[in-house]
């Protein structure tokens, strides 16, 4: 009755640890398959037409660019949100971070989506914006026309970072509205 009982017990953990294995990804990911540079394209090309600006292309020398940034960071073991800075490099840029899980896992396509968050943000009577605006206005940029992304992991693979770099790099000054 109690080995029973036992392995009963072992059986589940070894279930639950498999399930943790498969739903929390902890095997190495290449950094594209997070970047998923087609999906990326597209959700930042729908939310540019919502608003009428012209479509972006993928562009491999930005996006290498971003891959070499995502992997100086690995290497410096950069996780945390606040040691996250730009790679003050000649393009726009926009950096998200997010974790491993079932649904809606970070991602490039995810990131976008996360920044669009920021649209009712944006007054683009007064080219203000209340609150944090600053990487949907990237997103919709017109002066920008190519985008590449790069990715690194942290915490065991758990941590995802998407960097999107942007070129040409709008002006986004005062004066100067994204579209
Ligand atoms: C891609 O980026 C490079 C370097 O910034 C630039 O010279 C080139 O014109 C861009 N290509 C496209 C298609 O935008
Ligand atoms: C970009 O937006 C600005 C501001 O609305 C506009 O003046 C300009 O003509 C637009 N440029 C392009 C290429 O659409």
């Amino acid at each position: 009755m109690s080995s029973y009982g036992r392995s009963f017990v072992v059986v589940v953990l070894t279930l639950f640890c498999l399930f943790l294995t498969q739903a929390y990804g902890l095997r190495k990911v290449k950094p594209i398959d997070d970047v998923q540079p087609k999906k990326t394209l597209a959700v930042h090309n729908q939310i540019r037409a919502a608003v009428g600006v012209a479509p972006l292309v993928w562009n491999e020398t930005v996006a290498a660019y971003a891959q070499r940034y995502a992997n100086k960071q690995a290497r410096a073991g950069i996780c945390q949100f606040s040691d996250m800075r730009h790679s003050g490099g000649p393009y726009g840029e926009n950096i998200a971070a997010g974790w491993v899980q079932p649904k809606d896992q970070m991602s490039g396509p995810i990131a976008a989506k996360f920044w669009l968050t920021e649209k009712p943000n944006y007054d683009h009577a007064t080219n203000k914006c209340k609150d944090v605006c600053g990487h949907y206005t990237q997103m919709v940029a017109n002066q920008s026309s190519s985008l590449g992304c790069g990715s690194f992991r942290c915490h065991d693979n758990e941590l995802i970072w998407i960097v999107c770099d942007y070129y040409p790099m709008p002006v986004g000054d005062a004066n100067t509205r994204p579209y």
